[in-house]
């Protein structure tokens, strides 16, 4: 766990920790739906959305946006763990999926299946289906444990076949936090279809864990900006060195590998460098490394250390505080396992709505989210016949104190 003088500092460099502008002093467990926002991020996105120029022109100021946008990009292959294939910044981390998935189904040998999970967010999901279908390719859904609310090497073993062309994984599900072991799931992929083309939806994961992309062999990976203290309105996309050249929307005369799509915001990549930057900066904190990437890899661990303290907290309580499994009639998806599990619960209260739990939450401060059976969450809800649940996640700026508050605020109301 952080020390009091480290999440204090770590605290100062984000906005809006303990107050919403809109509604008053506030806990912020919604960091699922999108994290805090560094100021830095804020301050230098204000300074260069001031800048009229375009890179690529003989001025000083073009060279200057130039520059930003080779360093940023330096800064996220660092930051992701890789050293080729090609970057890209899109709409948001469902674009980047569309994109990198369009491409890859459509430039797979034809036939065949695109394989996925059920677990999966939407965005893969969706793409999947829809580009399979183009394609006269069947699309599976590896169907996902109901009992531990993830998915394993074992099940895609189950599903995997020769002719598998794509394959698609959800690092951390944004429902039950649940982390996939990447590196198994892959394994069993590749065993069955070596060269399939497999992409990684990493959108919940970036703001908690390690990132070794490259070492995942995968031909894929999508981070959105806005989850990981940077701002909205962008996502990345990482395409390995063998999926970076199949045919792709590109304008015509940009190099076979090119994967940017017209004027670039330069504010949005030189916002990705004050994340790397703030990564590095809390990894100094625990790593005398002189190497970049040594930094990023223990500001990693601290975060996860420090989180998982956090979950331990939340679920199984302290000397103080009841845990929410020993709150009587809170129930977690997934159970009380914490080992698989990445700053996410989703949990219920027998007898209360999930809508009435969040509003309560709310009165008293403490920001979560509803969830209910629709797109985004009926995957997780339908099958275990519930109509919504509560999702509470933390982030490494939250504290064991908030984590109490919100203990101590959870038993009344299910006391009442
Ligand atoms: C796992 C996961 N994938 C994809 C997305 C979509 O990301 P974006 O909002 O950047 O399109 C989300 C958003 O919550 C997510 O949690």
């Amino acid at each position: 766990m952080f020390s009091d003088t480290l999440i204090q500092s770590i605290r100062d460099q984000f906005h809006h920790v303990d107050s919403c502008p809109y509604q008053g002093p506030r806990i912020f467990f919604e960091n699922a739906g999108g994290s805090l926002t560094l100021k830095s991020v804020v301050r230098v996105n204000a300074g260069l959305s001031a800048i009229p120029d375009n890179q690529g022109r003989d001025n000083p100021a073009s060279k200057a946006m130039g520059s930003i946008i080779d360093k940023a990009k330096q800064d996220i292959k660092t930051f992701l763990g890789v050293t080729q294939g090609q970057l890209f910044i899109g709409e948001t981390g469902t674009e980047c999926l569309f994109r990198v998935i369009r491409a890859a189904v459509m430039g797979a040998a034809s036939g065949g299946q695109v394989l996925g999970s059920t677990l999966e967010h939407p965005a893969t999901v969706s793409a999947c289906k829809r580009w399979a279908a183009v394609t006269g390719k069947e699309y599976v859904a590896v169907p996902h444990n109901l009992e531990t609310a993830n998915v394993s090497a074992e099940d895609y073993q189950r599903f995997v076949t020769a002719d598998t062309r794509v394959a698609t994984i959800i690092q951390t599900s944004p429902v039950t936090g649940r982390l996939v072991d990447v590196p198994a799931v892959v394994n069993a992929i590749r065993a069955v279809a070596p060269d399939c083309l497999i992409i990684v939806d990493g959108i919940q994961h970036v703001p908690h864990g390690a990132l070794h992309v490259e070492n995942y062999d995968v031909d894929a990976y999508a981070v959105s900006a806005y989850k990981v203290y940077s701002r909205h309105n962008y996502g990345i996309g990482w395409v390995s060195h063998r999926l970076e050249s199949l045919p792709h929307d590109r304008l015509e005369g940009t190099p076979e590998n090119y994967w940017e799509m017209g004027t670039r915001d330069a504010a949005a990549y030189a916002c990705f460098s004050e994340v790397v930057s703030y990564l590095d900066w809390l990894g100094a904190r625990f790593s005398d490394s002189e190497n970049q990437r040594q930094r990023l890899m223990a500001a990693s661990k601290a975060i996860a250390a420090h989180e998982n303290h956090l979950l331990d907290v939340m679920v199984n309580g302290n000397e103080k505080h009841n845990g929410l499994a020993d709150i009587p009639g809170v129930s977690i998806i997934g159970g009380t396992d914490n080992e698989h599990r990445e700053g996410v619960l989703a949990i219920t209260v027998e007898n209360v709505e999930s809508a009435k739990v969040v509003s309560q939450l709310s009165e008293n401060g403490i920001r979560v989210h509803l969830r209910t059976n629709d797109r985004y969450s009926g995957n997780i809800l339908n099958p275990l016949g519930l109509e919504s649940c509560i999702r509470i996640s933390i982030a490494h700026y939250n504290t064991a104190d908030e984590v109490e508050y919100f203990l101590k605020v959870m038993k009344s109301i299910t006391k009442t």
